[in-house]
């Protein structure tokens, strides 16, 4: 066991630090662990950053160190699978106050295991401030979003009036999510009104109870992503990663006000600093992937870590890669 903050910094100071990143990292199951599993009667599937075995009544998700930026393959981050399990299994201990949680447990520092549900086929994105995608659409003059109008001049970096949810309907791994208002999702055979109804009602108040506990940290939860999902005896169940940094915006509280009258962006702990250099390389999701430079991975690395660290007030530590095939038998 090694505290994951060490074998960061022993990969920053490699001498050849791109190898390093590749003998750590994850990259996911090999083709003949897929092979095996299948042969054992087990459903595997590979998302952009997770990979999945579904077993009668279980789930098991395995966090891989797979970046994705604007839905592509961008890089491998280590121990980033290992720090989003964390981050995930806290925040699914924690929410079980709020909504029931598909989580069951932690076999392994990147594997939960989960109970299988359904998924609706709808990313569940709330958004408390004017950020990301959003932004960047309302800056152009789009004031009407998935359904909900926008007043005029609102800044850039603000909170909304209150917070706001834009679905997107869930693509295939790597292809791009569409925006869908609530009664697209009906037509389209998402959900039926009355599930959208209890769907947007938890994640409104998953959203409130993250803000709030984000805060006595000293981050503002800016926007985040939630997905759902039914169980075997039809119980709404929060599903997948939640308030991770892969899957929301965070900025720091501190300096937000001063950074805003400087007329900077906020500090952000998020994703958002590898997706703005990217778009500084002129890459916004078209063409060849820019290479990102180590340094801003390990870097990457060492922000999920520290939300995850003083999330859990524990350093994290890691027992290893994973042993082949070694939670299914
Ligand atoms: O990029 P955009 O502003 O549309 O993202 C809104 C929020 O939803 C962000 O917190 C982002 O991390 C999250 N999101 C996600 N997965 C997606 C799309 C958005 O986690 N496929």
């Amino acid at each position: 066991m090694k505290p994951i903050r060490e074998l960061l910094k022993e990969i920053a100071h490699s001498s050849e630090p791109d190898r390093a990143v590749t003998e750590h990292a994850y990259q996911g199951f090999s083709d003949s662990e897929k092979k095996d599993f299948q042969q054992k009667g087990l459903t595997v599937y590979a998302g952009k950053v997770r990979e999945l075995i579904r077993t009668e009544n279980e789930l098991l998700i395995y966090h891989t160190d797979r970046l994705s930026a604007f839905d592509r393959f961008i890089g491998l981050v280590p121990y980033k699978g290992s720090i989003l399990a964390e981050i995930s299994q806290y925040w699914l201990e924690a929410a079980a106050e709020v909504v029931p949680t598909h989580f069951l447990s932690r076999p392994h520092e990147r594997v939960l295991r989960c109970i299988s549900c359904t998924p609706y086929k709808v990313e569940v994105v709330v958004r408390g401030y004017m950020a990301g995608s959003m932004m960047r659409a309302y800056q152009k003059g789009v004031r009407e979003f998935c359904g909900v109008k926008l007043p005029e001049g609102l800044e850039p970096y603000r909170s909304l009036p209150a917070p706001i949810i834009t679905p997107t309907t869930k693509a295939a791994a790597f292809e791009h999510d569409e925006d869908a208002t609530p009664e697209q999702l009906v037509q389209q055979g998402v959900c039926t009104k009355e599930e959208w109804q209890q769907i947007s009602r938890m994640a409104l108040d998953l959203f409130h109870f993250g803000q709030k506990k984000y805060a006595e940290k000293g981050w503002i939860l800016v926007d985040t992503k939630y997905e759902f999902g039914r169980d075997a005896q039809g119980q709404i169940r929060l599903i997948d990663e939640i308030h991770t940094p892969d899957s929301s915006r965070l900025w720091v509280k501190d300096n937000y006000e001063t950074n805003l009258a400087r007329g900077d962006a906020p500090e952000m702990l998020d994703k958002e600093t590898v997706r703005r250099y990217l778009l500084e390389q002129g890459f916004s999701g078209q063409g060849a992937v820019p290479t990102v430079p180590v340094s801003r991975l390990v870097a990457l690395a060492e922000t999920y870590l520290k939300v995850a660290e003083t999330l859990t007030g524990r350093p994290l530590m890691s027992v290893g890669p994973l042993a082949r095939t070694p939670l299914v038998q």
